[in-house]
């Protein structure tokens, strides 16, 4: 099978490490450059749907993965379709399901699905904006941009003035366009979770449970990120609450975007809340999780090509996909300055080989030197393979040592503590 990835971050790079691994892989092209690319792949550069759409006129690969969101949500899916080019990731109009919170709400609603409470907002509707108002005076309420925010665009307020100003920065014009609509949710709290179903547009398939880290700091202090680290499987949802989740949740949102005549195809992707009332749908990605897709990765077991062409072409295999025993941790390490800046250009040392451990690239470049070298953020996912989620987060941080370079931020509490 030839095969196209899009994207070039921490969570392309554990794809394509388990891309690689298929035996039904025939040629792996990725669409922009990470050191850390399997041997197999070749990079022919491409950004935007309009240029990728091009590429994949001119290879004719049997599959693409799409990593990242920006493709999904600029119709790449759909150029796609109309070259008759199978696609791993939802049409424009589906994949509104991320870049929509106000559209994600309204499907949760017609599904059925468990989420929390929540009003719309208008900017230039001064009606909504009073009614906006009397809510936020309640306290204990959740800011969310309707559009896409690069995940910054959610504030967890609990009280009238923090959410005043919450509202005062998301209307400050930071946001454009994707933030004329705002979302506002009653907060809600407990453990935060992450569950993936892959689905054809019809059947979807559960993923064991993981567990995300977004604060910069331990004890979920600091300002949110992309993510800082994560674990798999989460022992807060075994095989049969996943099962739960999925029937509950993905299997309806799955059936009423088909019904609408829009199939959402790929992989959906639910963040939930664990609340003491049950599981409550925080929001949807149409794509995998990053750093999620690491851990994730490492433990998926049997060929994953049948499962991601099965899914883009609407005949996803019967049975679940295999997955290995035990558990993986990913342990970002972050550039100084990160989440506000980060610092390029810093020296990464190279240490051998460790076992049990995988070492995905995301923000690093190779210079002319040689040397590798940060180039980004989130600079590099320490992932650690293990019997228990223990065993897996020691093997990560005893690793991690060796790949410090100078100002390198990291939590010391990736998969921890359950919760
Ligand atoms: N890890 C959260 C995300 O990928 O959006």
């Amino acid at each position: 099978m030839k095969v196209v990835l899009v994207g070039n971050g921490g969570r392309e790079a554990a794809l394509a490490w388990r891309i690689a691994s298929s035996p039904s892989l025939g040629a792996l092209i990725v669409t922009g450059s990470n050191p850390g690319w399997p041997g197999v792949a070749t990079v022919v550069p491409a950004s935007g749907a309009e240029a990728i759409a091009r590429l994949c006129a001119s290879e004719q690969p049997d599959l693409v993965v799409v990593g990242p969101e920006a493709p999904l949500a600029e119709g790449l899916a759909d150029r796609l379709e109309a070259l008759g080019i199978p696609c791993f990731g939802p049409s424009r109009e589906a994949a509104r399901l991320e870049t929509s919170k106000a559209f994600a709400k309204q499907i949760m609603a017609e599904a059925g699905v468990p989420t929390a409470g929540h009003l719309e907002v208008d900017k230039d509707d001064p009606q909504s904006v009073e009614r906006a108002m009397a809510r936020i005076a309640q306290g204990d309420v959740v800011v969310k941009v309707d559009g896409l925010a690069a995940g910054k665009g959610v504030f967890v307020c609990h009280t009238e003035a923090e959410a005043r100003e919450a509202l005062d920065e998301v209307w400050s014009g930071r946001f454009g366009d994707a933030a004329r609509h705002v979302v506002l949710e009653d907060r809600m709290e407990g453990p935060e979770v992450s569950v993936f179903g892959i689905t054809d547009g019809g059947r979807v398939v559960g993923l064991p449970a993981s567990q995300d880290h977004k604060a910069l700091l331990d004890g979920n202090q600091g300002p949110n990120t992309g993510g800082m680290g994560a674990y798999a499987p989460c022992p807060l949802l075994d095989d049969a609450a996943v099962e739960e989740i999925i029937e509950t949740v993905h299997r309806p949102v799955v059936r009423v975007m088909a019904e609408r005549g829009t199939p959402f195809r790929g992989v959906l992707f639910a963040g939930l809340m664990l609340t003491k009332d049950g599981p409550r749908v925080l929001e949807f990605n149409a794509r995998f999780g990053d750093p999620e897709t690491q851990p994730l990765m490492c433990l998926w077991e049997d060929d994953i090509l049948p499962w991601l062409a099965g899914a883009a072409r609407g005949d996803l295999p019967h049975g679940a996909p295999r997955f290995r025993d035990g558990a993986a941790c990913c342990v970002v390490l972050a550039s100084r300055g990160y989440p506000v800046t980060s610092e390029k250009d810093v020296i990464i040392p190279e240490p051998p080989r460790a076992e049990d451990v995988v070492v995905f690239h995301a923000g690093t470049r190779r210079g002319d030197d040689g040397l590798l070298r940060t180039s980004g953020g989130r600079v590099l996912g320490i992932t650690g393979l293990g019997d228990s989620v223990q065993d897996a987060r020691a093997k990560a941080y005893e690793a991690l040592d060796g790949w410090a370079f100078d100002g390198a931020q990291w939590r010391t509490d990736i998969g921890g503590s359950v919760g």
